[in-house]
């Protein structure tokens, strides 16, 4: 079945779509993006998804109308027969005349397309500690993401299916995704900053562990944290959470079987997919 898509706020199969090569997308990377799940044919948080491309607009200076955005992201989905999936959507600056670092005034242009997808029964992930090689505006959901994808196949070449990056020795984030580890039955994440994405699995996972009254700090964790950990878990959109079965690079004690993440996986679960 061809895959549903949208350009400009028209709902067509993908093959149909035309985009051209002048899109500062295509040229320069000039666009932002979110992944929206959904389930049973709902969103999972939706308007925080649309916050956080708000953000992304804001700070890249693009200027979109997130109604718009809005209403095609659930034209898309009520258009789909998908049940279960997720929506890529991007927005970029726009097209321009002759390709110039410096932009011109033009209308954004935004892009979607649809996903069919099962949230559970994924593997636990084998991931590589690897040099935090990106810009530093990783708290925007850029589609830049040239230092993620280099170094996330050096991972899959070695047979890793994740990577868990570092700036000098302090733990940023995975290659699409955030981080957590449990040391002395304490959860611990990276804190937010420009080095990492805000990102909305990682935002539901804290609720959850809130509301559980289970210990948890967020901070700033070095490569030895992660010697000393129990488990490490990834949070994502596609992943939900999913636990670290190794990592291929250090000698760490970690162990799949983890009370804390069965609380946490089970509760979110329940809120989100039930
Ligand atoms: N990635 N960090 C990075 C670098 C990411 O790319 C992602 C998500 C996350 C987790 O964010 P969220 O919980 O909001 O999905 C963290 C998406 C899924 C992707 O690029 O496919």
């Amino acid at each position: 079945m061809p895959k549903l898509a949208s350009y400009n706020g028209k709902v067509d199969s993908i093959e149909n779509i035309k985009v051209s090569p002048m899109s500062r997308a295509f040229l320069f990377s000039d666009s932002v993006y979110e992944v929206i799940s959904f389930y049973k044919k709902k969103f999972i948080d939706f308007e925080t998804h649309l916050d956080r491309l708000k953000h992304s607009l804001n700070e890249t200076k693009i200027s979109c109308s997130i109604e718009d955005c809005k209403t095609e992201i659930v034209k898309l989905l009520n258009e789909s027969k998908f049940e279960d999936g997720y929506i890529y959507y991007q927005v970029s600056r726009g097209v321009d005349s002759i390709r110039s670092h410096f932009f011109e005034e033009s209308d954004c242009e935004r892009f979607g397309f649809i996903e069919e997808f099962s949230f559970f029964n994924q593997s636990p992930l084998k991931v590589m500690l690897v040099d935090d090689i990106r810009w530093q505006r990783c708290d925007i959901k850029s589609t830049s993401l040239l230092g993620n994808v280099l170094q996330m196949n050096d991972a899959k070449s070695i047979g890793c299916n994740e990577i868990l990056m570092h700036k000098n020795g302090e733990l940023t984030e995975g290659g699409a995704s955030n981080i957590f580890f449990v040391k002395n039955k304490t959860i611990f994440t990276p804190e937010l900053s420009p080095n990492i994405l805000p990102g909305i699995t990682r935002h539901q996972v804290i609720k959850i562990i809130k509301d559980k009254k289970l210990n948890f700090e967020e901070g700033s964790y070095r490569i030895d944290d992660l010697k000393e950990a129990s488990s490490i878990w990834f949070t994502s959109t596609t992943k939900g959470i999913l636990g670290v079965e190794e990592i291929v690079n250090l000698e760490t004690k970690i162990n799949t079987e983890c009370e804390l993440l069965e609380i946490c996986k089970n509760a979110f679960v329940k809120r989100y997919f039930s």
